[in-house]
């Protein structure tokens, strides 16, 4: 018998892999457009998980109709989960995820955006294609010889620390658990987080959403930052406060962003706006910057981690549908996941 899903917050780039590797494993995907919501949640009825995306919800509401309506899998296809209310999912449905699907796809675009930004391309393209060949306002510094301070040194991070020692930088690291691997490299360093904004000519973030991180960015920690520090975030939205970061460009303090997440992202990210007017005055406001670039929280989005996700994510379904039990279940007997360091994951 055909296992069913049903796929929320479904995009045509989706569906080749998922299509592929659930026909090698008898999973059947039903694919809806619309994100899972409270209001959206019956059309889960009658399959046997949902599978869902960064920006669907996955709150104590949700997962109670999902198991009135005998629904048993929520398989997350994405790595963070900070969208599912574990504490309630806990002991009531499974909740699977992808841990690692393109550290890689991650951390380059990461680079991709910084380069972008301090090099000054993004305005390069848009003038050229107008044959307008001036330089007045494109000079950018080197990243050869700079400090880049990295929050989260783990798939991501440690990636991003090889990308950036590949040109040349010096790296401070501050990590909850620093890497033993990382650790004594050189040019590489663990710091605690006060030096860090205070060395760092870019911090780039890459640790999860929790509670512990939830605007590690803010307002204090701008004012500890070098004049004219670039922020990266490629991870999650609510890492960064985005008023202060918008104050902290306004006070030229903060030099450039890069942001491919953004905290309110859910209301309008994957989706087209073109023809809108965009009601969130501080998002506007930040991609009015000259020295701000957003992406729409694609920097996963490589074939490469497509295919993984897919693949993984059918594993994860057929793993626990046969055995009831898989590695990338999240807080499956405390210890098992590697964010359930020292059992206290949740
Ligand atoms: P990971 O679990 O391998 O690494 C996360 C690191 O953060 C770990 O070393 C962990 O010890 C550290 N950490 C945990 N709490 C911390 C704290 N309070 N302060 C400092 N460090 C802390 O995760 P991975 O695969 O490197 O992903 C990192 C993040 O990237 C994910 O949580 C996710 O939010 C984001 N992400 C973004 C994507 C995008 O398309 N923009 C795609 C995939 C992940």
């Amino acid at each position: 018998m055909k296992i069913k899903f049903a796929f929320f917050d479904a995009k045509p780039y989706d569906k080749p892999s998922f299509e592929k590797f659930g026909a090698e494993q008898g999973v059947q995907f039903k694919y809806f457009e619309t994100k899972l919501t409270e209001d959206t949640v019956d059309l889960a009825h009658g399959f046997d998980g949902v599978c869902v995306f960064v920006n669907d919800t996955v709150n104590a509401a949700v997962i109670d109709r999902l198991c009135e309506m005998g629904v048993k899998i929520v398989a997350l296809r994405c790595a963070g989960f900070n969208n599912v209310d574990m504490k309630h999912a806990k002991g009531r449905i499974h909740v699977v995820r992808v841990p690692a699907y393109s550290p890689y796809a991650v951390a380059e675009h990461t680079m991709a955006l910084l380069l972008t930004s301090i090099r000054r391309i993004h305005k390069a393209y848009i003038r050229t294609r107008d044959f307008n060949f001036s330089l007045s306002g494109m000079t950018g510094f080197d990243l050869h010889g700079k400090t880049v301070g990295i929050i989260g040194t783990g798939r991501i991070g440690r990636v991003f620390v090889d990308i950036c020692r590949g040109f040349g930088m010096k790296v401070l690291a501050y990590d909850k658990y620093p890497s033993d691997e990382l650790r004594g490299r050189e040019g590489v360093r663990y710091a605690p987080l006060d030096e860090l904004f205070e060395s760092s000519d870019i911090i780039s973030l890459h640790c999860p959403l929790t509670e512990e991180t939830y605007h590690i960015i803010d307002d204090k920690a701008i004012d500890k930052c070098k004049r004219g520090v670039v922020i990266l975030n490629t991870s999650r939205g609510a890492l960064v406060d985005a008023e202060a970061l918008l104050a902290g460009i306004k006070s030229r303090k903060v030099g450039a962003a890069c942001l491919d997440v953004y905290e309110e992202e859910s209301e309008f990210f994957f989706e087209d706006f073109s023809g809108h007017i965009l009601e969130d005055d501080v998002l506007a406001r930040l991609i009015s910057m000259p020295n701000v670039i957003v992406s729409s929280h694609q920097a996963f989005l490589t074939e490469e981690a497509l295919s993984n996700i897919a693949e993984t994510t059918v594993n994860n379904i057929v793993d626990i549908i046969n055995n009831g039990q898989c590695p990338n279940e999240l807080c499956f007997n405390c210890g098992v996941t590697e964010d359930c360091k020292d059992g206290k994951c949740f």
